[in-house]
């Protein structure tokens, strides 16, 4: 069977496909996303929706690959400045100098606020953040970083390190040295463990896998305080925030400081070629630190020439739209229209939050993460829960969504709201035996009672309604 691209796709077309993604790739990974019918195969993606070549239903992409598509699905301007950068450019020698390399860089700088005018090209979000607490160690020379509980910064080397969920990193252990967590929001907690020693405080101002927690202005500016008394960099992860999300160019633009590091990636791409970056304050000992060592980061993809032609490109669309303020404009009514739907399922529904088109609910019981889940795909809402925070489902819709898909999409999760409610009454009083609670909340159990489910569904789909 060969290789169908963007074509539709029977059923049984799907099961082979399946199988050979299980055989190669993850049997685990199918598993995971059949319980809550989140194994569609995305064809037509343009804008914040996509179609799944099966069912050829449409679907609202709600959690753009946790932030990738900023600038909408397939955008029309970013997928031409690729096409027309292959005519001439390809990676390029990433030793070597480039007019693409630079041109990014200078723009990404005048982007920028204060004196964050230094660039550090490089590949994806976790290879940012390795960069950031390197460039921080390595020019204090001092060992230690604080990051903060619930972080989600990536799976590899320094950035597993600096995660603050042990989840992910139990099966790794010993990881790098001298990593301490503290709670995130919490100044006095980051005050116990700051001192001379530490090289680093770093943290996302909206935690995104953590569960949407938005940082407070008076924690922000205390972090800032705490960091010029103690000679401590002060590192901003805005991989998810970055690109006009929150309703701001750069998250950090709603507190009025600045970071001493800012890593970002994800949206940097378009969502068509991958991309990440570092900026640092022109400052001592930031800047003769990379002077002295221009290599202490690099990689053969990091800030390639197609990147950062791409790159170039998204950051001219997102000035040119002024996309930030649409995420502020229709984040305000999306939120609006989270919270009213919050009101009417307060038995279920702790809390909505977020900033610009950041925005989470919470429920009272992590399980009724995977529940929104599967309700949500039934409905065409394509929506992952937060990995550090189940009870908390995301909605980051792209950037590019219009007023009116919006209110499709707030008439979407109604209704998904809505079908939890025959759950919800078999669950919710079964969750308040903490034994049973234990059990509904572990994802194994999940995994293998919804794949159940899954099953007798296709059965009754196929030989008792013969659809
Ligand atoms: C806040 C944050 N930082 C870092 C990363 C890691 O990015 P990447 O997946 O490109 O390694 C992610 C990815 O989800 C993220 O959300």
């Amino acid at each position: 069977m060969g290789y169908s691209g963007y074509q539709r796709m029977d059923a049984q077309e799907r099961d082979y496909i399946q199988h050979l993604f299980g055989k190669h790739i993850s049997r685990g990974q199918v598993r995971y996303l059949r319980c809550a019918h989140l194994d569609i195969y995305e064809r037509s993606r343009r804008g914040c929706t996509m179609v799944d070549a099966v069912s050829g239903k449409k679907f609202f992409d709600c959690f753009s690959s946790a932030g990738c598509f900023n600038v909408g699905r397939g955008n029309p301007k970013i997928q031409e400045a690729l096409e027309k950068a292959l005519d001439s450019w390809d990676m390029g020698s990433h030793l070597a100098l480039s007019e693409p390399k630079i041109r990014f860089a200078e723009k990404l700088a005048s982007l920028c606020p204060g004196d964050l005018k230094k660039v550090v090209l490089c590949t994806t979000g976790a290879d940012a953040c390795a960069a950031a607490i390197k460039l921080a160690k390595g020019a204090t020379g001092r060992n230690d970083v604080i990051t903060m509980n619930k972080a989600y910064h990536g799976h590899e080397g320094f950035s597993l390190s600096a995660n603050g969920k042990d989840y992910y990193k139990e099966l790794f252990l010993p990881l790098m040295p001298g990593f301490h967590i503290a709670e995130f929001n919490d100044l006095e907690a980051v005050k116990r463990i700051a001192s001379k020693d530490i090289a680093a405080v770093v943290l996302e101002p909206v935690q995104g896998e953590g569960g949407i927690h938005v940082a407070t202005r008076e924690y922000m500016t205390g972090l800032r305080r705490l960091c010029d008394e103690l000679g401590i960099m002060l590192i901003f992860d805005e991989v998810q925030t970055g690109f006009g999300r929150t309703g701001k160019m750069w998250c950090m633009e709603h507190y009025g400081i600045v970071p001493d590091i800012m890593f970002t990636s994800k949206s940097i791409s378009g969502g068509v070629y991958p991309n990440g970056a570092v900026v640092y304050r022109d400052i001592e000992p930031l800047t003769s630190y990379v002077e002295k060592n221009p290599l202490f980061h690099t990689s053969h993809s990091g800030g390639t020439d197609l990147g950062c032609i791409v790159s170039s490109a998204v950051l001219d669309y997102l000035v040119e739209n002024k996309v930030w303020e649409h995420a502020a404009e229709i984040g305000g009514r999306f939120k609006e229209g989270l919270i009213e739907i919050w009101n009417e399922n307060r038995h279920a529904i702790k809390e909505v939050r977020g900033l610009g088109l950041m925005i989470g609910i919470e429920y009272k019981y992590e399980f009724l993460g995977a529940l929104m889940a599967d309700c949500l795909a039934k409905q065409g809402v394509w929506a992952v829960y937060s990995g550090n925070a189940p009870q908390v489902m995301r909605f980051q819709i792209p950037i590019t969504a219009t007023m009116e898909e919006v209110e499709e999409l707030l008439g979407r999760i109604r209704a998904a709201v809505k079908a939890m409610k025959i759950y919800l009454a078999l669950f919710l009083p079964l969750a308040k035996v903490p034994l049973f609670r234990m059990i509904l909340d572990n994802l194994k159990v999940q995994i293998i009672s919804f794949n159940i489910v899954r099953d007798l569904e296709e059965l009754l789909f196929k030989y008792v309604l013969k659809r």
